[in-house]
């Protein structure tokens, strides 16, 4: 009989607890998801040397924290800055690293969930909080890892600073504290950058930047500002090294190998440039290029830079490495071509003036006006139109060899006349 009864009592109170619920969701749901009066946030905010630490509290029930999800919808913006900030979080907390923010805006709304719909079942409305930070002094920093163990920073002084001050700066890096070892100044004498070397960067861990503003005349006013890096993200790299390039095939083709690095070495973190004289920049995975040239130019200057792209978000490309020059196979063509013409046309000249004389022979036999016919004097001029750049050689070549014959030499002005009319008309 037991069996019996237990069921349908199980049945009813499941049922009823089952509508109870259904009605306080539809309740709630309809009426006031937004139920802002009785759900409140306080908010407020502890410092500590770096950071801020933004709390805040509601007062819901400890009955409502059990039974429900308790999210936080949390948008906060640095003053003076456009970008919004929007994180949900189930801590009552988060940790804001001012940097060197003067300040920031905050708002927090509380929101209430079924566990197991997840359909929202309240929430408050925002709550805001301002923090202003004391005054921030320095603007502008920026810091940059370079030749694998130099580190430089720099940092502007805003106009606001009160005179009698002085910057200085110290880092923290794998539990060690460093001071600036040399200071960059302005002409006021002012820090304005620190530069130091022979630093030894774990790579992926944190470098935390200290920057102090000390008040020369008062020293209970100090203020400090703090900023961490990540050494991979501000490296910026040497320029690709062994840069050689070689002619082939009408292409130029470029090597290089990749700069150390204080971080990741794998060929597949390196991005290049690649710059060819005047033309376009190409980006390059490789480690190596082919530019296939289509028009000659005299002379190229290769270039190429490299930076961290895929293995690690980095902004900062090499220097340009030294340029490598390299000749044109066209510019060794024309010299080649030169050369090669410069034999031929030796004794083209020479066969030329037998053919003239010999034809002047002949010519002599038949009538006595002793000039080359027509039929001549275009093949000369045409010769000496397409060899337009060496029919200066050509002629000094004439000269000289008509010069040396001593016999018909009546016939040899007439000629070297004859040849210096064209080459006269020709240029
Ligand atoms: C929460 O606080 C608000 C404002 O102080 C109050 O009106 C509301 O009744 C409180 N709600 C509960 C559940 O205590
Ligand atoms: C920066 O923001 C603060 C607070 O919103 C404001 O008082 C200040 O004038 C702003 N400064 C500049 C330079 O915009
Ligand atoms: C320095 O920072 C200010 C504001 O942070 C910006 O307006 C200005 O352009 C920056 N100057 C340089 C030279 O980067
Ligand atoms: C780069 O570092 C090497 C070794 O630390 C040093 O010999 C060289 O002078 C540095 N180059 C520059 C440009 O500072
Ligand atoms: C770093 O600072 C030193 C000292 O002022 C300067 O000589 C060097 O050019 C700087 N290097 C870079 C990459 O900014
Ligand atoms: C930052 O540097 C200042 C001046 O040296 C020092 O007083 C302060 O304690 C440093 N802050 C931290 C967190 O080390
Ligand atoms: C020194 O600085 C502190 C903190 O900013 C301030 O309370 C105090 O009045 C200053 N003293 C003088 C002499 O300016
Ligand atoms: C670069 O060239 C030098 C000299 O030719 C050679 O000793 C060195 O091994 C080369 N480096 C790389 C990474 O190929
Ligand atoms: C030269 O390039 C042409 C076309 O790009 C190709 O057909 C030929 O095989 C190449 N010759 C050599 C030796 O690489
Ligand atoms: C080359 O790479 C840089 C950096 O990723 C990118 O900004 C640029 O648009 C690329 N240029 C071309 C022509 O793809």
């Amino acid at each position: 009989m037991a069996h019996v009864t237990v069921i349908p009592v199980l049945l009813i109170f499941s049922f009823f607890q089952h509508k109870t619920l259904f009605s306080t969701i539809l309740a709630s749901g309809q009426e006031d998801i937004k139920d802002a009066r009785r759900l409140h946030n306080v908010l407020w905010t502890t410092r500590d040397d770096s950071r801020v630490i933004l709390s805040w509290k509601n007062n819901l029930t400890k009955e409502e924290t059990k039974n429900f999800t308790v999210k936080y919808i949390l948008i906060y913006k640095f003053f003076n800055t456009t970008k919004e900030r929007k994180e949900r979080l189930q801590e009552k907390e988060k940790i804001i690293h001012l940097k060197l923010y003067s300040g920031f805006n905050a708002k927090v709304k509380t929101q209430l969930f079924a566990k197991e719909t997840e359909d929202i079942i309240k929430e408050s409305d925002w709550t805001e909080f301002t923090y202003k930070a004391p005054p921030v002094y320095i603007q502008n920093l920026s810091c940059i890892i370079y030749n694998i163990s130099f580190f430089n920073c720099t940092w502007h002084i805003k106009a606001e600073a009160p005179e009698d001050i002085q910057i200085f700066t110290s880092y923290r890096h794998i539990g060690k504290v460093f001071v600036c070892q040399q200071y960059i100044k302005n002409t006021r004498k002012k820090n304005i950058g620190c530069h130091m070397k022979e630093i030894h960067f774990q790579p992926s861990r944190k470098i935390s930047l200290n920057i102090t503003v000390r008040n020369l005349r008062n020293s209970s006013s100090e203020l400090s500002y703090y900023q961490a890096f990540t050494p991979q993200t501000i490296e910026k790299l040497n320029p690709p090294i062994n840069v050689s390039v070689s002619l082939e095939n009408r292409s130029i083709e470029i090597h290089w190998k990749p700069p150390p690095t204080i971080g990741s070495a794998k060929k597949k973190c390196f991005l290049y440039q690649v710059k060819i004289t005047d033309r376009k920049i190409v980006n390059v995975t490789e480690e190596n290029y082919k530019y296939p040239f289509h028009k000659s130019a005299k002379k190229y200057a290769v270039q190429v830079r490299v930076k961290k792209e895929i293995c690690i978000a980095n902004k900062i490309w090499s220097e340009w490495s030294e340029p490598v020059f390299i000749h044109d196979e066209k510019t060794v063509d024309i010299l080649l071509l030169s050369l090669t013409l410069f034999c031929p046309l030796v004794f083209l000249g020479g066969l030329l003036i037998y053919a003239c004389r010999r034809y002047r022979c002949l010519e002599a036999i038949t009538t006595p006006v002793p000039r080359p016919s027509d039929k001549i004097t275009t093949w000369l001029a045409d010769e000496i139109y397409h060899q337009e750049h060496m029919s200066m050689q050509m002629e000094m070549h004439s000269e000289v060899t008509l010069g040396t014959t001593e016999e018909n030499r009546d016939e040899n002005i007439q000629l070297q006349k004859c040849l210096k009319e064209l080459v006269l008309e020709d240029l």
